[in-house]
């Protein structure tokens, strides 16, 4: 499949808002949702339908949080999207607000990435001068501003529970759900959370329309998908894919050599060997948020697997006990390994303690912690216990 590029592409600005108010909400909800448009942020909960459950949640203060959080290790596509094209993101930010029926953004701004902070802010004023912000948005009855907040440098506060409680100037804690943010978010009021790359294809699908979206891509993941690829390549960088890649043609296009493993979806994604480069990159496969690290063959992977256990032991915000206790029982078993001190027997209970991990862990961070453990594990055994 092809590589594409419309999500780094210009649009002429103000156009979606314009056609947004030419139809009703209902029918943008319908027509997002019809796209097939997933989230870009990992989980991929369906856009449309999330744009739903928040519209039809009954109160007169909602709110739209565009997840600037960007903390998974080898991801920075939405720095580039932040970079190149803002207003593409606050004017698909607009548009959920106007279906929603919300007057107020904010984008949770990754704190290492303050520098961006003054020319978003510019880019917010521009748009505020065109009166693609502000009141009566394009002479319509439509009121709506957004604002920059910056995280602190926590990897869970891309959470979307632990965001809101950092937003509401709290300690960043993931809580339980549900509710869910749609219907009980920032302040207890209904917010939708989506990444900056899920806003950023909202223009598009509604001045383009849904078939367009669903000819690229594959039939349960529609569109593309950008991915940043670091790591062991000649051409490291940001790559708009259709859903459906192998991951050998994005290897290719990356000029990858004597690639011996690939993770996908960074720390919390999983780390696959040769064997599996024909594997596609979409949510009926390998699904990713956006990271892709290649590692060659001068790679040692219990150096991999330590880094990220070591990375879960420090961002793990401590307050449930199988994620606390299990990430740091994690790093004791990658030293075990190295020492060749590790028995079948620990390697069962590692097995078990994951799946508990999975089951009982009160957030994504300690539920996919042990992934890139576990496949590392299955995939290289021969290295890891030689
Ligand atoms: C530990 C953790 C970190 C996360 N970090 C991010 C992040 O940096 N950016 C993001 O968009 N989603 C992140 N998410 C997912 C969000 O909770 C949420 O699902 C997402 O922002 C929803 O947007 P989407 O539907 O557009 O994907 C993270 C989830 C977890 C469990
Ligand atoms: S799973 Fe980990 S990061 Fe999430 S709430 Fe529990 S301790 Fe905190």
């Amino acid at each position: 499949m092809p590589a594409t590029g419309f999500v780094l592409e210009r649009i002429k600005q103000g156009e979606a808002l314009k056609k947004a108010f030419e139809i009703n909400r209902a029918e943008i909800t319908d027509i997002i949702k019809d796209s097939g448009l997933k989230g870009r942020g990992g989980a991929g909960f369906p856009t449309g339908l999330k744009m739903y459950l928040c519209g039809a949640a009954a109160d007169t203060i909602k709110y739209v949080i565009c997840n600037a959080d960007e903390g998974e290790p080898g991801t920075f596509k939405d720095r580039v999207i932040l970079e190149t094209i803002p207003e593409k993101v606050f004017e698909g930010m607009a548009i959920t607000a106007y279906v929603i029926g919300a007057k107020e953004g904010i984008v949770y701004l990754r704190g290492e990435y303050e520098y961006l902070k003054a020319g978003l802010e510019n880019t917010l004023d521009g748009m505020r001068k065109n009166n693609l912000l502000g009141k009566k948005i394009l002479g319509s009855n439509f009121d709506f501003d957004i604002r920059i907040s910056l995280g602190a440098g926590a990897y869970v506060c891309g959470e979307e529970t632990a965001l809101i409680e950092s937003l509401e100037g709290k300690r960043g804690e993931a809580k339980n759900k549900p509710p869910f943010p749609v219907s009980s978010g920032l302040f207890c009021h209904p917010t939708l959370v989506s990444n900056v790359e899920t806003f950023c294809n909202i223009p598009h699908i509604v001045t383009r329309g849904a078939q367009w979206f669903k000819n690229m891509g594959s039939e349960k993941s529609t569109g593309t998908k950008l991915i940043s690829v670091s790591g062991d390549v000649k051409k490291p960088g940001v790559y708009e894919i259709s859903f459906g890649m192998k991951v050998k043609d994005l290897l290719k296009l990356a000029e990858a050599e004597n690639t011996k493993a690939v993770d996908i979806g960074g720390a919390s994604g999983i780390v696959i060997p040769e064997s599996q480069f024909d594997r596609e990159i979409s949510f009926e496969d390998i699904p990713t948020g956006g990271s892709v690290i290649v590692f060659d063959k001068t790679r040692k992977m219990v150096d991999i697997m330590e880094n990220f256990m070591e990375f879960f032991l420090d961002e793990s915000c401590g307050q449930c006990t199988p994620c606390r206790e299990g990430t740091r029982y994690f790093v004791d078993a990658v030293e075990k390994i190295k020492d060749g001190k590790i028995t079948e027997r620990e390697i069962k209970n590692l097995r078990d303690i994951s799946s508990c991990m999975k089951l009982t862990s009160k957030c994504g961070l300690g539920q996919s912690s042990t992934n890139a453990f576990i496949s590392i594990l299955d995939n290289f055994k021969e290295e890891l216990l030689s």
